[in-house]
Order: C-alpha cells, then sequence, then structure tokens
C-alpha cells in the first residue's frame, strides 16, 4: 500500500516531538535552577564582602583610637604629675573607660589577633601601668608632686610602658594582619564566585547553542511536514480518485474472476454429475443379464396367462371367473415389470443432485430392488438386516442407491471369485453414535489387504476384466459431499467390510 501519512517514513512524529519538547524543558528549567544559584551565591559572597570590609574598617578604626587613648591616657597621668592640675586626672578617668571599652571590642572583634600568653603578658603591665598613674593621681591630689613624677618617670614605669607598647603592637599588628585576611578571604570568594558565574554562564550557553540548534532542526522538520501536508491535500483528491478507479478495475477483475470459477465450479459439478451418471448406466449394464431376467420372468407370465384367458375365450369357455383371476395375476405381473422398468429408469436418469433428508433403510430396499435379480441369478444370498426407526440423514436418494449398489456389485464380484461354500453378503445399518448412522457391505470373498484397501479408492485401480476403477472413487466422493465418510476394512476370517458413515439431519 502506497505510504500517503507525514512523516511516517522517518520514524514515528509524535516521539520526536515530545523528544524536542522534553529537551527544552529541561534547558529550561536548568536554566532557571542554575541562574537562581548563581544569584544566591552572589547574594552571599557580596554580603560576606560587605561584612568582611566592615569588620576590617571597624578593627583599623579601633587600632588607631586603642593608640590614641593609650597616648593621651599616659600623656594625662604625666602631666597631672607635671603641672599639679586635678583636670588631668579627669581627663584620664574620662578616656580610661573608653580605652578598655576599644579594648574589649577589637578583642570580641577578633579574638584570634593575640596570643593568650602575649595578652595576658599585655593586660599585666596594663595593670602595673594602671596601678602606677593611680598612685601617681594619689600623690597629685596629696601635692607630692615630685613623689608623683617618681613613680612615672622611673624604670619600672618605662619597662612596663614598653612591655604594654610591645603588647599593643603585637596586638595592631594582628588587627591588620586580620583585616588583611578578611578582606582576602573575601576576595577569594568573590574571585570564586566569579568564575563559578562565568563557567556557569559558559556552559548554559554552550547547552542553549546545542538546544536552540535542535529546536531549529525540528522546527524545520515541522515546516517541512506543514508544507508536505499543504502538497499531499492538494493532491489528495486526485490520489483517492486514482486509487478508486484502481479499486474498481480490480473489483472488476475480481468480478471476471469470481464468474470464470463459479463456471468451472459449474461445469466441474456437471462433469461430477455426468460421469455419476455414466457410473451407473454402467452399473446397471452390469446387472442387464440379472435385470433381463427379472423382467423377463413377468412378461412370460403375463403372456402365458393372457394366452390362457385369450384361448378360453376363442374357445368360447365359460369359467369367467378363472378368467378374471388370470388377468388379475397377469396384470400383477405386467405392475412387477412395470416397477423395475420405473426404478430402472429413475436410476439411470440424468438429474440435478436433491440433497433432503432421506430414510436410508428405504434407500437400502430400493437398491435392493435392483441388486436382488443379479445375486439370485448367482445364487448369492444377502442379509439384510436394517436397525427400526433411524433417524434420517442428509443425502440424494438416487446418489445414495447408485453407492449401495456400488458396494454391492463390488461384494457380489468378489464372493463369485472364490466360490465359497456359503456365498453371502451381509448388508446392515446401525445408529453407531448420537450423532450418525452407519450402513455397512461385509462380504466373505476375496480378501483385501491393507495396501490394496488403500488402493482400491485411487480412480482408475481395478482387478478386474471389464472394471473401470471408479466404482469407489466416485463412492467416496459422493458421500464425502453429504460430509459422511466411507471406509473399507478387512475383517480378519470374515472377509471385507465397507462402511459408509453420515451425520444425522440435524434437527434430526
Ligand atoms: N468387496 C471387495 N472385495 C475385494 N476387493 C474389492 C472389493 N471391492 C473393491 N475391490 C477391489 O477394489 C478395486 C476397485 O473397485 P472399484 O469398484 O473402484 O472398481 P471396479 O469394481 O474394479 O470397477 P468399476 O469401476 O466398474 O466398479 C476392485 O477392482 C477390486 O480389486
Ligand atoms: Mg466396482
Amino acid at each position: 500500500m502506497e505510504n500517503v501519512g507525514i512523516g511516517m517514513s522517518e520514524g514515528d512524529p509524535g516521539t520526536k516531538d515530545r523528544f524536542v519538547i522534553g529537551y527544552l524543558t529541561i534547558a529550561v528549567l536548568l536554566t532557571v535552577l542554575t541562574m537562581s544559584w548563581l544569584g544566591w551565591e552572589a547574594y552571599r559572597t557580596i554580603d560576606a564582602t560587605k561584612i568582611a570590609a566592615v569588620k576590617a574598617a571597624r578593627i583599623e578604626e579601633l587600632h588607631g583610637i586603642i593608640v590614641h587613648l593609650d597616648e593621651v591616657l599616659t600623656m594625662s597621668a604625666r602631666m597631672a604629675a607635671t603641672t599639679g592640675h586635678g583636670k588631668w586626672e579627669d581627663r584620664y578617668r574620662q578616656f580610661e573607660p573608653k580605652l578598655r571599652q576599644a579594648i574589649e571590642e577589637a578583642q570580641s572583634i577578633a579574638p584570634e589577633a593575640m596570643s593568650k600568653e602575649a595578652a595576658a603578658v599585655t593586660e599585666d603591665a596594663n595593670n602595673v601601668l594602671v596601678k602606677l598613674e593611680y598612685d601617681a593621681f594619689r600623690h597629685v591630689r596629696q601635692r607630692r608632686l615630685d613623689e608623683a613624677r617618681r613613680v612615672l618617670f622611673n624604670n619600672e614605669y618605662e619597662d612596663h610602658k614598653r612591655i604594654y607598647a610591645e603588647g599593643m603592637i603585637h596586638f595592631a599588628t594582628g588587627l591588620t594582619s586580620l583585616a588583611d585576611e578578611y578582606f582576602d578571604n573575601a576576595s577569594k570568594r568573590v574571585t570564586v564566585t566569579l568564575s563559578m558565574i562565568l563557567i556557569a554562564i559558559v556552559a548554559l550557553l554552550a547547552g542553549w547553542i546545542v538546544v536552540l540548534r535542535n529546536t531549529s532542526q525540528w522546527k524545520a522538520a515541522i515546516v517541512e511536514k506543514a508544507a508536505a501536508l499543504v502538497e499531499l491535500n492538494a493532491n489528495l483528491d486526485q490520489k483517492v480518485q486514482e486509487r478508486t478507479n484502481r479499486l474498481q478495475r480490480v473489483n472488476e477483475d475480481l468480478a471476471i474472476e469470481i464468474e470464470a470459477r463459479r463456471r468451472i465450479e459449474e461445469q466441474d459439478r456437471q462433469h461430477q454429475l455426468e460421469l455419476a451418471h455414466a457410473t451407473r448406466l454402467t452399473i446397471v449394464g452390469e446387472m442387464a443379464s440379472g435385470l433381463s431376467h427379472e423382467l423377463h420372468q413377468p412378461l412370460t407370465s403375463v403372456m402365458n396367462y393372457t394366452n390362457g384367458c385369450l384361448r378360453r375365450l376363442r374357445n368360447g369357455d365359460e369359467g369367467q371367473e378363472e378368467i378374471i383371476s388370470a388377468m388379475e395375476k397377469a396384470v400383477k405381473e405386467a405392475k412387477r415389470a412395470s416397477d423395475i422398468m420405473w426404478r430402472m429408469r429413475r436410476f439411470t436418469r440424468l438429474g440435478d443432485v436433491n440433497v433432503e433428508p432421506v430414510d436410508i433403510n428405504e434407500v437400502v430396499k430400493e437398491a435392493m430392488v435392483l441388486a436382488d435379480p443379479d445375486y439370485r441369478k448367482h445364487d448369492i444370498r444377502v442379509h439384510v438386516e436394517l436397525e427400526e426407526g433411524l433417524p434420517s440423514v442428509m443425502a440424494d436418494r438416487i446418489q445414495m442407491e447408485q453407492v449401495i449398489l456400488n458396494l454391492l456389485r463390488n461384494a457380489l464380484e468378489a464372493v463369485q471369485k472364490i466360490d465359497p461354500d456359503n456365498p453371502e453378503v451381509i448388508v446392515a445399518t446401525a445408529l453407531i453414535d448420537a450423532g450418525h448412522v452407519a450402513l455397512t457391505v461385509l462380504d466373505r470373498g476375496c480378501c483385501l489387504n491393507e495396501d490394496e484397501i488403500d488402493r482400491a479408492f485411487y480412480p482408475f485401480y481395478t482387478t478386474k476384466k471389464d472394471g473401470m476403477g471408479l466404482g469407489l472413487t466416485i463412492s467416496r466422493s459422493i458421500i464425502e459431499s453429504f460430509g459422511g465418510e466411507l471406509t473399507a476394512k478387512v475383517v480378519r476370517h470374515e472377509g471385507t467390510l465397507f462402511q459408509i458413515c453420515l451425520p444425522l439431519t440435524a434437527s434430526a
């Protein structure tokens, strides 16, 4: 069949469409996910950088504040000792908590700016310095300025001042390097994030190039299909017309072929009929001597009875009663002869096949009328054993009679051959199961072996001088045309048994 479907030759289009749509959906989803993740990562990096920058700036600021306040406190204490003015102590007390606060804040922002040991040493030095400065303030308040200057301008104060200064430098360096570290980390993070964004953008671009290339191919294919569809639609009418014409031609060819076949079958049927008819004529021909004897007898009797009557009438004999009786006998004999003639004519007529429900026992009896004379002539007995009340079977009466006569004729010829002491043929009918009736013909003639039984049904197989070898072939095809079977078997020490098995009429 010609392929008129769009895209049918390129695989399943629905699958490809679904594939491309799935492909696009995944690409869009991946893009959205990647962009969301990149946005989130950028936001976090900016936030972290901001915090790092704020922290670093505050650390720098605190560092300045601490150095400045430290100097302010030292200077205030020394100014108090030098000038004896109380305002310097006020100033000292004003800035001292601020310094402590600044140091605490710096330690909380960057606890790791200074090691614990260094912090302890610095703290100790600071405590000593504070204690010395407090002592100096006490001397100033008591107006012992020399004592106060001695406390603040001696080696102990200088040493602790140096230890404290070193500690603070260490702390300040730590703070600075921590601020640098914060900046470093932040810039690293920015670099990593930017690199990731770059890689993701490149990957997305590459992915989208592939997706777009695929979808553009897909779009091109759809456009092509649409164009093909338009073209197909344009040609569809023409194609439908062409196909209709072609189908019409095929139909016409088919009708011609069916008619030719019907004629051949009719001829076949006619030939079968003619062949069956010809073999019926042959059977009658074979039985002719027996039948002529059968006709000869009643006709001779008719002649004798009518001659007797004529003689009596010519002689003027009274005895009317006897003449009537003789004439009645003559009529009876003439009827017998006419009956035989009627049956022969019916049997040899070339008529159409008429399959109908028939009583098989009746058909056997009809056949026996024609076969009996032959049997009697050859002095062979026929035992007819018919089962009473058999259901009817579907058959053509004449053809069925022909089959029975064929079998009876074969049996007669077989029995004749061996010249037995007690020659006999048994014809029987019986119901063999719920759906079949069997008719058997058993003869005690020359037995066939298994091989010969098979060959007996071959066309033109005969062992007889004048035989045609068609009797059994035709009989089997007749029985099969009624839906039945004709088989043969050797019955040990009994003879040959032919069996016809016919299905019962459906309604029976
Ligand atoms: N009852 C039987 N006993 C033994 N042999 C038989 C019997 N019936 C048939 N045969 C064998 O089968 C052969 C074929 O039989 P079939 O009736 O087909 O042909 P035919 O009798 O030879 O010739 P015709 O065509 O005139 O009947 C016979 O020649 C015979 O050898
Ligand atoms: Mg025969």
